[in-house]
């Protein structure tokens, strides 16, 4: 089964959000044998939560690592909780709009699995990087960096999202090809870092300029397990056509 996910980042007012999901639970029948995460913005979680389809899920897009205290616009991981199953953890633009490193999303990823919620942790090169052929090296450091102290029971809760950044918001995704080439890279680093048997099931999800056109092609492809959806996630039409194209 598929994991697609919706990351709608800083878009939908609550009128917004609430006509999106309700066009969403009328298709629901078609969305059928995938998993379907919302990552709405905070303000949304309460309402959608109250009117969504049973088989929707719903995420965080960003969580702080403390319970409560003076962390002022943070969201703490009690709140997190009351709503929702999954956090993104880790996407490249907290990693570069609002500095975050490797060192805060580590403390992220076990502060969100200690609290029994799932972490989409996102992990990707930029296109320097690319041209300079350092795809693998920059997803090892930031695995290594992000996983440490993360033990072989709290992984099996972690979700990977290989996020090139130069596909991300481009309408330049990466190629069938280069989704397999990193996805199989992640899963290698987690077999040595865990074991085949905890590393197989895994997923790794690709995100980066997902559309209804290169769904089906990426998800044919035998380590990529499911999506992390921006821009195409915003309408209810291309959403559902990506999610039915997304079988696996
Ligand atoms: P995009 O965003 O689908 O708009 O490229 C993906 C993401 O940032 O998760």
């Amino acid at each position: 089964m598929a994991l697609i996910a919706a990351n709608w980042k800083m878009n939908k007012t609550l009128n917004e959000g609430i006509t999106f999901i309700n066009e969403l639970n009328k298709n629901i029948d078609d969305v059928s044998g995938n998993e379907i995460l919302i990552c709405p913005p905070f303000t949304l979680l309460n309402e959608i939560s109250k009117i969504k389809h049973e088989n929707l899920k719903i995420g965080a897009q960003n969580m702080y690592y403390e319970e409560s205290g003076a962390f002022t616009g943070e969201i703490s991981p009690l709140m997190v909780k009351e709503f929702c199953e999954y956090v993104i953890v880790g996407h490249s633009e907290r990693r570069n709009l609002f500095k975050e490193p490797n060192q805060w999303i580590n403390k992220k990823v076990l502060c969100v699995v200690n609290h029994g919620l799932k972490p989409i942790l996102c992990i990707g090169e930029t296109e320097e990087e690319k041209k300079k052929k350092k795809t693998n090296e920059v997803l090892e450091t930031q695995l290594k960096a992000c996983l440490k102290n993360v033990s072989e029971n709290q992984i099996k809760q972690v979700v990977f999202a290989y996020e090139p950044v130069w596909a991300i918001g481009t309408g330049k995704n990466a190629t069938p090809q280069e989704a397999q080439d990193a996805h199989a890279f992640i899963r290698g680093l987690l077999t040595d870092m865990y074991s085949q048997t905890t590393a197989r099931p895994l997923k790794i999800l690709y995100g980066g300029s997902v559309t209804p056109e290169n769904a089906a092609e990426l998800i044919q492809q035998k380590d990529v397990d499911g999506f992390l959806v921006g821009g195409a996630s915003l309408n209810v039409d291309s959403f559902v056509e990506i999610i039915k194209k997304s079988k696996k």
